[in-house]
């Protein structure tokens, strides 16, 4: 009688969900600052597993972490599988970072799993750590380059910076900052990788140093001289 509970127990999770690409492993790349779906499945897309995790290998513990979207690394970065279809197991990780990159488990049963190895591609900057000289003039515009060497890549942050030469202190540039209120543009919506500044109706007090700044290794210095 027990074995044949045991039997029934077994058929019933094989029919629950066949893994798609069972113990196969994806190879994936994507970019910073992107998003990427980890994708999982039963080959039913209307069975489903009885349970199911995504884990992440830690290389440095050397352990298998279940993710979840509390995980500190993935707060409000994930998404599990979708509503209308449970039997997509999917993972969405959006706002790509460095540490995404590694080993991924869709993790069903001890016969039933896929791996997925991530690869991350972030920006190298083009001329890093380099100085551009550029003159324009008063009233006209300046477009100040900056740019990841690949245009799909997109930093995960990046600033804009004047150096004031009174406070001796590197300021940031936003369109709300006083001096530049709607006379900068940052980027370029279409090529990511683009970073480029474009000042308009310069001035005078426009002269002088920016950076364009990802990370305290990653930087392109311009000075600016303006000719009246
Ligand atoms: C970046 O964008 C600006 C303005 O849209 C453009 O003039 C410039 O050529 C672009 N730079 C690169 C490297 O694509
Ligand atoms: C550039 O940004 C990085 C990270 O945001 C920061 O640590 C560094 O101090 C910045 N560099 C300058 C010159 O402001």
């Amino acid at each position: 009688m027990q074995v044949c509970v045991y039997l029934l127990l077994v058929l019933h999770a094989a029919d629950g969900c066949s893994l798609a690409e069972n113990q196969k492993t994806d190879y994936i790349t994507a970019y910073t600052g992107d998003s990427v779906l980890l994708p999982c499945s039963c080959t039913d897309p209307h069975t489903k597993p009885e349970s199911f995790t995504w884990q992440k290998y830690n290389t440095r513990r050397q352990t298998w972490d279940v993710i979840t979207s509390e995980s500190e690394q993935y707060s409000n970065r994930v998404q599990l599988g979708t509503a209308h279809s449970p039997g997509k197991l999917s993972l969405l990780i959006s706002h790509l970072t460095e540490e995404d990159k590694g080993a991924y488990i869709c993790y069903l049963t001890n016969q039933q799993y896929k791996y997925i190895r991530l690869t991350i591609k972030g920006c190298s900057l083009a001329e890093n750590q380099k100085t551009d000289y550029i003159t324009a003039y008063t009233g006209d515009s300046v477009l100040l380059p900056c740019s990841c060497i690949d245009p799909h890549a997109k930093p995960e942050s990046f600033t804009w910076q004047k150096y004031n030469t009174r406070r001796q202190t590197w300021d940031v540039i936003t369109s709300e900052s006083e001096q530049y209120r709607n006379r900068v543009q940052m980027g370029t919506a279409h090529s990511p990788g683009n970073l480029s500044l474009l000042i308009s109706h310069l001035t005078e007090e426009d002269k002088g140093a920016y950076s364009c700044n990802l990370t305290k290794k990653k930087y392109k210095y311009i000075r600016l001289t303006i000719k009246g």
